[in-house]
């Protein structure tokens, strides 16, 4: 949620700042802004509501140019997407500008302190209490450093801010805390960023901010403070290794379409070095962990979202293979919930971004339990791959479509390995495992053929409003991530239900103008789910069977079926997520909706 660029350079940086928020445009893309502040302390503040393409566009009409810039763009939380309510925001005699990603909960209180010193305030933000703040402090203490430090003591809340002013321009202020920032350098330029991504393209040495930290960012030196103002230590710099190809579309009209399309490389690269065609599993993120690993007796996987759906999975995954029993917890719950929770426990914290607020808190919660925190995340460097003791990353690469498609897949897979090495005994569903994973990125590359004949399905569809998913077992998971899909990136409503719970309930919402998607797939519950679907058909509901089992006496019953190629169920659940993930897309193409970037969601969802 909103995207937070800093530059400070010997050339004028504009493009630089642009093309960053271009690349954080993912995380909030309803308005943007850049502050620029020139070589005689001249400031230039550009706002816009819309994506950065307008903020381009605006640009260009005046050419500014500048040294020290900050940039944003916003996913609103307080006030409407406005130019008003637009970062960067500054103090009354606009010589202090900030961009803020975070909440800051205190700020009525603040806004009031402020008010009746005779404080103007202009936007409906939380976020435009903070350049005041500093300039109420700036005049008491006369010193920006101490102003910065101590106006981030009084906020209450989560926060990343970067601050510069026309008191000090050759600066850039920083602080942290729940919501990340990272320092890139070159020679002659330094980055300041909510993620490395955006400027891996400039430079791939960066340094992490930690929570409190407070840096102020200098071309010569970059120094880091504690709030009480003691320097800690100067940014420690390491080299990320980032493909930036993820970062432009290619041949590829839209990310998600190309993302869904990398899906069979991705699941190459989750199993690469990790499953042999020895059928031996080597997770190195976990070796240092080994020892904990024998003697846990129970899993915990807390995750939101699409990750929340792939923890239900694994579930099935871990608990088939491993024996051992788990729970699935959505972050936003489990941080609230009086679990009991003893030291054999294992939490695993799953996420794409490695950023999400809600799993941020919930391995926050579980801090001083003395439990195995492991870490499921795609994004290196994430805050939650730091937070946890061990982990395996997903290797989806950058990830850029709001809804999730490569990284789920990915995910998934990971989990699948992740019960594999937690299996204690080898039989020969372990073996059939392990070789339809190194079968798997073949079989959705044949999925990802029949893309036309999926986007044809869509058009006849594409006049119902409400659409059912069902399916069992594994399958139930991925027919709740199914329809996920579909809402997100169409706004059609779409519910994933439990095949058998369809009596309990669902049922009723059956008609003709209700079609169900049914999940089955061949193996013990393929019988039990045809059932369903027959329920269903009595009622008069149009029905699409997603299936691998070409039952020549279910042709007749259904409306449309789709095959997917053959598989045992546990990868069954990832080459059909790929054909829902693909029915999904053709729908938002076709409907015309900003298929990248669905409206009131952002990527990263970085506050509660
Ligand atoms: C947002 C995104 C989803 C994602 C969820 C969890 O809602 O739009 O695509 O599944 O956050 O994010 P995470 O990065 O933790 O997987």
């Amino acid at each position: 949620m909103c995207g937070i660029i800093g530059y400070i350079g010997n050339d004028n940086g504009v493009d630089y700042v642009l093309g960053g928020l271009k690349n954080l445009e993912y995380r909030g893309y309803d308005s943007s802004g850049i502050c620029i502040i020139n070589n005689s302390s001249q400031t230039n503040l550009i706002k816009q509501v819309g994506g950065i393409d307008k903020l381009v566009q605006k640009i260009k009409i005046t050419k500014p140019n500048g040294k020290l810039i900050i940039g944003h763009t916003r996913w609103a939380t307080h006030g409407k997407p406005s130019t008003q309510n637009a970062h960067p925001h500054f103090n009354n005699d606009r010589s202090i500008f900030i961009v803020h990603n975070g909440i800051i909960e205190n700020y009525l209180e603040i806004k009031s302190k402020l008010t009746s010193r005779g404080y103007k305030f202009i936007s409906e933000t939380d976020s435009e209490v903070i350049p005041n703040l500093v300039d109420f402090y700036y005049k008491k203490v006369n010193s920006l450093s101490r102003a910065f430090r101590m106006a981030l003591s009084d906020l209450k809340g989560t926060y990343a801010i970067c601050l510069v002013s026309t008191i000090e321009p050759d600066k850039i202020f920083v602080s942290r805390l729940g919501s990340p920032l990272v320092i890139g350098k070159t020679k002659d330029k330094i980055f300041v960023s909510s993620d490395p991504s955006a400027i891996t393209n400039k430079t791939k040495t960066v340094s992490f901010l930690n929570d409190f930290d407070i840096a102020e960012v200098a071309l010569k030196k970059i120094k880091i403070f504690n709030q009480k103002g003691n320097k800690v230590s100067s940014a420690k710099f390491e080299t990320i290794s980032h493909n930036d190809s993820q970062n432009n579309l290619g041949d590829w009209p839209n990310y998600m379409i190309k993302e869904i399309n990398q899906i069979p490389e991705v699941v190459e690269l989750a199993i690469k070095g990790r499953l042999g065609a020895n059928h031996q599993i080597k997770l190195g993120g976990l070796d240092d962990v080994s020892t904990q690993l024998e003697h846990i007796d129970r899993i915990v996987i807390v995750g939101c979202g699409t990750s929340y759906y792939a923890g239900l999975i694994g579930e099935y995954l871990i608990e088939e293979f491993a024996n051992i029993p788990v729970e699935v917890e959505l972050s936003s719950e489990f941080k609230y919930k009086n679990e009991p929770i003893s030291r054999s426990t294992c939490l695993i914290a799953i996420s794409q971004s490695g950023e999400t607020a809600d799993t941020i808190a919930a391995l926050n919660k579980v801090k001083d339990f003395g439990v195995l925190k492991l870490g499921i995340v795609n994004s290196i460097g994430s805050t939650i791959s730091r937070m946890t003791d061990a982990g395996v990353y997903c290797h989806a690469g950058n990830e850029r479509s709001v809804a999730s498609t490569k990284a789920f897949i990915a995910q998934v897979t990971v989990l699948s390995l992740l019960a594999l090495r937690l299996a204690k005994t080898r039989n020969k569903s372990v073996d059939d495992l392990m070789e339809d994973l190194l079968n798997l990125p073949d079989k959705i590359r044949k999925v990802l053929d029949q893309s036309e004949q999926i986007q044809k399905l869509v058009h006849k569809y594409i006049k119902y409003k409400n659409f059912l998913f069902i399916g069992r077992k594994y399958n139930y998971p991925i027919a709740l991530e199914g329809a996920l899909k579909l809402k997100e990136v169409s706004y059609v409503h779409a519910e994933g239900y439990s095949a058998g719970e369809m009596k309990h309930g669902p049922i009723a919402l059956i008609d003709k103008s209700f079609p169900t998607i049914v999940i089955a797939t061949k193996g013990d519950l393929y019988k039990k789910t045809i059932s369903n679907l027959l329920e269903i058909k009595s009622r008069g509901g149009p029905i699409i069977l997603i299936t691998n089992f070409q039952d020549q006496k279910i042709k007749n019953m259904v409306d449309d079926i789709v095959y997917v190629p053959e598989s045992g169920e546990e990868t069954a659940v990832q080459i059909i997520s790929v054909a829902l993930q693909l029915f999904a897309y053709y729908f938002s193409l076709a409907l015309g909706k900003n298929i990248d970037k669905p409206r009131n969601l952002a990527k990263s969802v970085t506050v509660e």
